[in-house]
């Protein structure tokens, strides 16, 4: 059973960036599903790596997007997802050194990780991108 289920109260009203949203939900139910069926570290390892990888590639693609339209929340926005980057770089490094492993605690931490950011953050850029006429943005 999946730990985070997309639904419309998730979207930022931009395509691009929900499929992204998507695909890091995906990624996450896809740890906690390995965890669920008590797989050992080398399944949940280069699970965590891709999350923290694609973690990566996703604010970066959201970053570009508001720098290239001046998005007045830009730095705020920024300070946001460096502290998360370093929160799941934490949680990585911590694992890598077997300090630590996955447990439901730690899919709980992921799942309100990227909801409240998702929610409390990224929701707030979709009128302004569709103001701007981002293509795939709907408001
Ligand atoms: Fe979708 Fe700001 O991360």
């Amino acid at each position: 059973m999946p730990i985070l289920t997309w639904s419309e109260s998730l979207s930022v009203g931009v395509d691009e960036f929900d499929n992204q949203h998507r695909k890091l939900i995906n990624m996450i139910n896809a740890l906690h599903d390995a965890m669920a069926k008590g797989q050992g570290r080398e399944i949940l390892g280069p699970l965590l790596d891709a999350l923290v990888q694609y973690t990566a590639t996703h604010f970066a693609s959201e970053e570009k997007r508001m720098q290239q339209l001046h998005y007045p929340s830009y730095l705020q926005h920024k300070v946001e997802h460096d502290t998360l980057t370093r929160q799941v770089r934490d949680l990585k490094q911590r694992f890598d050194a077997g300090k630590t492993t996955i447990t439901l605690e730690v899919m709980k931490f992921l799942r309100e990780w990227l909801t409240n950011h998702i929610q409390g953050t990224d929701r707030k850029y979709g009128p302004f991108f569709a103001q701007h006429q981002l293509q795939g943005a709907r408001g």
